[in-house]
């Protein structure tokens, strides 16, 4: 019988996961093309704004090169609620999605913020939001009594 190499079993192949790093300026531009792709709203610039912002994290996911996922967060104290992290920008790559990426960022966040002082963390979700407020909220967050009000200037 000839021999046609040696068995080898069929084994899944293990998916590539995105590492978790810290972003500089010098990521911008991805970040933005990623924002617009998601359709957020950060610009180039606002990016720029918050990175002179202090303190402040921006950490992405990347994957072969490329950011496939974002968080930023801000440790600032405002409407009564003391000195927190607030999460300033959040998104993962649809591609990427439903995978536990979001709940990594969010983790590596935090993790960031609270050694920044911050014991607690908040965000604004739209109420009906029906993506971003359940993560949220599986992430544990809860509602505040606060309500958001505006008026044309
Ligand atoms: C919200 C978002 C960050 C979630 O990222 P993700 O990597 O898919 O999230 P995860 O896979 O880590 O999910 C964690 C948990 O969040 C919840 N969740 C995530 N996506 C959800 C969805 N579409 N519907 C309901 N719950 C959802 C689930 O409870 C999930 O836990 P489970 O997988 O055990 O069920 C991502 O969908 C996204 O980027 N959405 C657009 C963000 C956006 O609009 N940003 C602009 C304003 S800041």
């Amino acid at each position: 019988m000839d021999t046609i190499g040696q068995y080898v079993p069929n084994m899944p192949v293990a998916s590539p996961v995105p590492t978790i790093r810290e972003l500089r300026v010098t990521d911008v531009v991805a970040l933005a093309d990623l924002a617009e792709l998601l359709g957020s709203s950060e610009t180039q610039r606002d990016w720029r704004l918050l990175f002179r912002r202090s303190p402040v994290v921006v950490i992405g996911a990347e994957e072969d090169g490329r950011i496939v996922g974002y968080a930023a967060g801000t440790v600032r104290s405002a409407f009564g609620l003391g000195t927190a992290g607030w999460v300033e920008a959040f998104g993962v790559d649809n591609a990427w999605r439903g995978r536990g990426l979001g709940r990594s960022l969010a983790s590596a966040l935090f993790e960031r913020l609270r050694g920044l002082g911050a014991a607690r963390v908040y965000s604004v979700v739209p109420l009906h939001d029906l993506v971003l407020a359940p993560f949220f909220h599986d992430l544990g967050f809860r509602e505040e009594p606060l309500v958001c009000i505006g008026r044309t200037t």
